[in-house]
């Protein structure tokens, strides 16, 4: 490496060193990586890439399509190779209480639609409280391990997991099929773990909080070697990919498992109907203290496999298990101060700042109180001693206060009246579109407010959405101040702009391994799929289940952009909404309004009563919804101006459409149609489209039945499956299922009790079949 300042350089001898800093570096690269012996120090390594990037910045035009500094993450830093998994990996849904899992119980039967005298029989295995991992085994061997990821890529850490003495290079026994990933929980005993944090503080090195940091920890070292002295165990309870199905219920599935020479939980049992669930609980409550390992509740599963297919999934959760957790852990401390907080969409929450305490194996600071209403019916004040409690992954709350601990002179909390951003906004106490207060406040500055833009982008990047790992609150907030990030394009922006960057390696904090794990982190999420690209917009009332849905929906970013852009120049107007909003009218009669659209060209008599007449120009409003109309609007000419005025602002068939998805509905349409409608969101929406390399289409549904690409309507009442149930296996089956009828619609199924979504079917020549021709079809029956 010359001296020479970059600038001072012939491009020649900028050529001839870049060549020879590239030769190097990737020499180091493989020896560290590869050999897992450096020949240099981290300092030199990262003199040298420095080097680099000064003569790429002076030269630009030589930046080799192989340069080190665009091979960002995959030098020291990516420590781990993405792995795609076979079947994703799910989280499960949580129950806290008898009643929860009373419920989980009955709806099973009620999707099952099994009647009382049929006994559902359940797993209850204890809940391992450590990190779950999934196992690749290929012809009985042990090819690939990867850790949960984001559910849908996890971490290659194979030989990691190698070193875990509870897997098994190669599986015993026999019957397993040619393909396998094998699920389970990595954990550490609690002997293993005060041992190791015992060495740890003895050597100077990082203690951890408890054993399941301490257990993700061990599996995440970049070297095995490491891994291998940290006594890691294993148990096995569920599987991913498999090439042919090799058991009947999840208990047999167990079993063999265990043959296979993998642990099993020991205290797993098999329960049946509502009381076994119970029992279960109560019995492992009862062995958790002498376990040695944590636990932190009891999963319930349905134990047939057959009826686990038909249950299928919500989301991201399977619908035949539930996770049972113990109860939430309590302690008590100082509330020292309560700060407000402003949301991602302008909610102003109150958070009680604490004394740090430990609940639950974690220290708690912060805990919400939720809104003003609940601080004056709590009647915490500042200096309290307060009672806290946490359960799960859960935020902490403050359940009350401790009388005897209060200090003289505490008095009540005054909730501000303005927001604490720039903008000063009154906080105002929000109403419903029908006028009614709730207990939110708002502020309602939205991207004029810093805070909400902040919030914004920590949604952006936050696991559910984009999930960027090292690019937490201290960061994002650190780009934040400094102006290098204020829409989440300029994330992806901040990744390619290497003058930033080089004052990043400038900064105290910011090694060069911290920012190429940063850089790798950003690049990865360049491809991304449409459910978390619709859920990282953050559009108010758009949550993981109505993306998922629009996805499934729309399937391109393209096709969901366009009708979202069409439905912002389409929404419903205030005529309309009155309209819909008026109790006593239904669907139908709205339509019957709009069709009607305040002109009666004259042929409606105008000397009888009002209700004579409504009923002569609008034949299909029935006696209850004209009282409705007469109550509201007083009089003919009002009426028929109402009837005009919605007519000509009724949602378009774009509006409706994006209303009509499944589990979307009509408030979600209309934040999303305001959120495309306002300029500014359009352009960072572009913005953001011009970073990404790909937003991935949501999952093809099937093609390859007859039914796939239709979209169906379920009504009336099914005799031998549940609404529910019937959806999940249209779904499954790639049609799209629907509430709502119209010209778009390709089929109804109709049950006894079949009224207005029939009708408008026979009006509109939909084809109809009853429940029986509908299971002949998907051949179910
Ligand atoms: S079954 C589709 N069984 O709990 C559901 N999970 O909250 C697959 N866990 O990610 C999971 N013990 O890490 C299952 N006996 C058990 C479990 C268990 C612990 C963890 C697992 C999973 C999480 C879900």
């Amino acid at each position: 490496m010359t001296d020479k300042p970059a600038a001072d350089l012939s491009e020649a001898e900028a050529v001839e060193e870049l060549t020879r800093l590239a030769d190097e570096l990737a020499r180091h690269d493989i020896a560290y990586h590869r050999e897992d012996a450096p020949t240099i120090s981290d300092a030199e390594y990262d003199a040298l890439k420095r080097r680099n990037t000064e003569l790429e910045t002076a030269f630009p035009h030589l930046v080799r399509d192989n340069s080190p500094s665009l091979r960002v993450g995959a030098a020291r830093s990516e420590q781990f190779a993405p792995v795609e998994h076979g079947v994703p990996m799910l989280s499960l849904d949580n129950a806290f209480s008898n009643e929860d899992a009373l419920e989980f119980d009955a709806r099973i039967r009620r999707f099952l639609r099994l009647s009382g005298a049929e006994e559902i029989g359940y797993t209850a295995e204890p809940k391992i409280d450590g990190l779950s991992a999934s196992l690749r085994y290929e012809k009985g061997v042990f090819v690939q391990g990867a850790t949960r990821g984001d559910g849908r890529v996890g971490e290659d850490v194979t030989e990691n997991l190698r070193t875990i003495a509870d897997i098994p290079g190669r599986l015993s026994g026999s019957g397993w099929p040619d393909v396998i990933e094998i699920r389970g929980e990595v954990y550490l005993g609690h002997e293993e773990f005060a041992a190791l944090n015992a060495a740890n503080a003895a050597a100077g090195l990082k203690t951890y909080a408890n054993p399941r940091n301490s257990a993700a920890g061990s599996l995440r070292q970049i070297d095995p070697k490491i891994t291998a002295t940290r006594p890691l165990k294993f148990f096995a309870y569920a599987w991913g990919l498999i090439s042919e199905p090799f058991a009947q219920t999840q208990w047999e599935a167990l079993a063999k498992l265990k043959d296979w020479g993998f642990k099993t939980t020991p205290e797993s049992r098999r329960v049946v109907s509502g009381q076994g669930l119970l029992d279960a609980y109560s019995a492992m409550e009862a062995v958790r203290p002498h376990l040695g390992y944590d636990i932190d509740g009891v999963v319930y599963k349905v134990d047939r496999l057959d009826w686990q297919h038909r249950l299928g999934f919500i989301t991201r959760t399977p619908r035949w298990a539930v996770a049972r957790k113990f109860p939430a852990e309590q302690a008590r401390t100082i509330l020292e101060a309560i700060d407000i907080q402003v949301g991602r969409t302008g909610a102003i929450t109150p958070v009680a700042r604490l004394h740090p305490v430990t609940v639950g194996g974690v220290v708690v600071v912060n805990a919400t109180l939720h809104n003003a209403d609940e601080i004056a019916r709590k009647d915490v004040r500042i200096g309290d001693t307060v009672i806290l409690q946490r359960a799960g992954d859960v935020i902490p709350q403050i359940l009350g206060y401790v009388p005897e601990e209060r200090p003289a002179g505490a008095v009540p909390y005054e909730f501000p009246t303005v927001c604490p951003c720039d903008l000063k906004t009154p906080i105002v106490k929000e109403t419903t579109a029908a006028g009614a207060e709730t207990v939110v406040r708002r502020c309602s500055g939205e991207f004029a407010c810093p805070f909400q833009r902040i919030e914004h982008l920590r949604h952006f990047v936050s696991r559910r959405a984009y999930d960027i790992e090292g690019l937490g609150e201290k960061q994002l907030t650190f780009f934040f101040e400094k102006g290098w990030v204020a829409e989440p394009a300029d994330i992806f922006r901040l990744a390619r702009d290497e003058e930033k960057l080089a004052e990043l390696r400038a900064t105290d904090g910011y090694g060069e391994t911290s920012i190429s794990n940063l850089v790798a982190a950003i690049n990865a999420k360049r491809r991304i799929p449409l459910d978390r690209f619709i859920f990282g917009l953050g559009v108010r009332h758009v949550g993981e289940t109505t993306s998922m849905a629009l996805a499934r929906h729309f399937e391109t970013v393209d096709r969901f952009i366009a009708v979202a852009n069409a439905a912002a120049a389409q929404r419903a107007g205030g005529g309309y909404l009155a309209l819909t909003e008026l109790e006593g009218l239904g669907p139908t009669g709205v339509r019957a309004v709009l069709d009607f659209g305040g002109n009666d060209l004259g042929l409606v008599p105008d000397d009888v009563s009002l209700d004579k007449r409504l009923q002569l120009a609008i034949p299909k409003l029935n006696s209850r919804a004209r009282a409705a109309l007469i109550e509201r609007f007083g009089d003919w000419d009002a009426i028929a101006a109402v009837a005009r005025e919605a007519a000509a602002q009724a949602p378009g068939e774009d509006f409706r459409e994006l209303s009509g998805v499944d589990a979307v509905g009509p408030v979600a349409a209309r934040m999303i149609a305001e959120f495309f409608a306002e300029p500014h969101n359009h352009a960072k929406v572009d913005a953001l489209l011009a970073q990404l390399d790909e937003v991935i289409p949501a999952e093809r549904p099937k093609t390859d039945t007859a039914v796939a690409g239709k979209t169906i309507v379920f009504t009336g009442s099914l005799e031998k499956m549940t609404r529910d149930e019937a959806k999940a296996q249209a779904e499954a089956l790639g049609a799209k299922v629907s509430g709502s009828v119209s010209k778009k619609t390709d089929l109804v199924v109709a049950g006894p009790g079949a009224g207005s979504k029939l009708k408008t079917a026979t009006d509109l020549g939909v084809q109809v079949m009853t429940e029986d021709e509908w299971l002949a079809l998907v051949g179910g029956g």
